[in-house]
């Protein structure tokens, strides 16, 4: 797989620059983009609907205070305060993704359905569209990707064994992946990292 951005959305990837990748996930907002592009054309989704999904999920973030922000990463941080985070980082990037699309002059007929997968990209329980899905099996191949791996694991607590095994527990748990074959990619870059990391 290539990280590549097509031509036809880079108006909106420039006009979200400055609201990406606020938790110190340099990258984030590029390798996600590119796995949704990956994703959307193999499972046959709707690219002008997912690509600009994955360039607008997270830049809610900007609106998030540090501390919440990286609260995140820690393993000691409780759920509650996670999940509080977590809904604001997604309502704030509703009110900021109609902003750019509409700036950009993004087909109008498409964004309510791209704001509805950022709404609840985090927090929802299962899957209403295979457009969704590809969005959001492209942030969590994030986690797998030996880039954004790394990232994580340098944002986080415990030690490089305790993420593995974590990434490797959420592989085939409920509603975590919308697709086999991200299922299986996930596999793939785990195994690498396992090979590469792992005594
Ligand atoms: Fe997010
Ligand atoms: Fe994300």
């Amino acid at each position: 797989m290539r990280y590549e951005i097509d031509a036809h959305y880079l108006p909106l990837w420039e006009a979200a620059q400055s609201y990406q990748d606020k938790r110190n996930d340099k990258g984030h907002a590029f390798v996600v983009t590119a796995y949704a592009r990956f994703v959307a054309a193999r499972e046959n989704c709707d690219a002008a609907v997912v690509i600009p999904a994955a360039i607008l999920h997270d830049i809610g973030w900007s609106a998030v205070s540090l501390e919440d922000r990286m609260s995140i990463f820690r393993f000691d941080t409780p759920k509650e305060q996670k999940m509080k985070a977590r809904a604001l980082h997604q309502e704030q990037g509703v009110l900021l993704a109609k902003e750019l699309l509409e700036k950009v002059q993004y087909d109008t007929a498409l964004i309510p359905e791209i704001l509805e997968i950022i709404s609840q990209h985090d927090t929802r329980k299962g899957f209403i569209s295979n457009n969704e899905g590809a969005m959001r099996d492209a942030d969590k191949l994030w986690r797998y990707d030996e880039y954004g791996f790394m990232s994580d694991y340098l944002n986080g607590t415990g030690a490089i064994a305790d993420h593995i095994e974590d990434q490797e527990r959420h592989i085939d748990s409920e509603h975590f992946f919308c697709f086999d074959s991200s299922r299986q990619l996930a596999r793939e870059l785990l195994a690498k990292l396992k090979a590469k990391y792992l005594p």
